[in-house]
């Protein structure tokens, strides 16, 4: 898989720019509790970006990271140094273990087809302990249900001498999304504008995604977001945004 600027060079500003997971972790925590059977605390969270999630998972369970840029984990490294951070892809690392719980959050956006999130998800499955839960969501802009042309997400922040605006435009190509992504920053007074290289992101069916589930063995259940990526325990329905899905072993 080619590398992604955004997590490598551009690190330091998207670790900058997200927001902190508590309130996500804890609807989180109460869906692995009600789902969860084996009796182990180990988590695997894959693609796990700057370790947002992991500085509150920690606290109920002995977590692993994983990601595929170096650059990303650096940063994952620096916020929660007592977690065990290792580069891999999420369709084919191999860890010699197997987990009580899976995670994967907003990171299924860059496999570019059907056949990648399969092989994905068979690798999830053979990570995973007997009574063990898979957690992953799909965010609303990349499944055709919800897609909407040109859809433009813009996120700002500032923090003392430096203010970041990152504006996120998605479009439809055929059968795949262009992600295209550009930050204006301002440090010390002096602006400058960065346009990344256009980004393919996969375009899914949720229909399609619960067959594999289902042919794989796991028993899925669906749940809502608000707003976005915000996590709830409602059930997903018709109306809901992004599905978050629960996946009993
Ligand atoms: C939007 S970030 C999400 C990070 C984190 N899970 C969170 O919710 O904050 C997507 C992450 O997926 C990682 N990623 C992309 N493709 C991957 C792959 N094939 N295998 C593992 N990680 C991948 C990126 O490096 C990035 O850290």
């Amino acid at each position: 898989m080619k590398e992604n600027k955004f997590y490598q060079e551009y690190a330091y500003y998207y670790d900058f720019i997200c927001s902190d997971r508590k309130k996500d972790v804890e609807v989180l925590k109460k869906l692995i509790k009600k789902h969860k059977k084996s009796k182990g605390d180990k988590l695997l969270d894959v693609a796990c970006g700057p370790g947002l999630e992991d500085k509150y998972l920690k606290e109920d369970f002995r977590v692993t990271g994983i990601d595929l840029h170096p650059g990303i984990l650096n940063f994952a490294r620096n916020r929660n140094p007592d977690i065990n951070y290792l580069i891999g892809d999420m369709r084919n690392f191999k860890l010699n273990e197997k987990f009580d719980v899976i995670t994967c959050f907003d990171a299924m956006c860059h496999l570019r087809n059907h056949k990648d999130v399969s092989m994905t998800l068979k690798n999830f499955y053979n990570h995973l302990a007997k009574g063990g839960v898979l957690i992953f969501y799909i965010d609303d802009h990349i499944l055709k249900k919800h897609f909407k042309e040109d859809k433009i997400v813009v996120t700002q922040k500032t923090k003392g001498t430096l203010k970041v605006i990152l504006i996120e435009i998605y479009h439809k190509n055929q059968n795949r999304i262009e992600s295209n992504v550009i930050y204006w920053i301002k440090e010390k007074g002096k602006t400058r504008i960065e346009v990344l290289p256009t980004d393919y992101l996969g375009f899914f069916e949720v229909s399609k995604i619960k067959k594999m589930l289902n042919k794989l063995g796991f028993k899925a259940y669906l749940y809502s977001t608000d707003k976005e990526t915000t996590f709830s325990t409602r059930s997903y329905t018709k109306k809901s945004l992004s599905p978050i899905f629960i996946c009993e072993k």
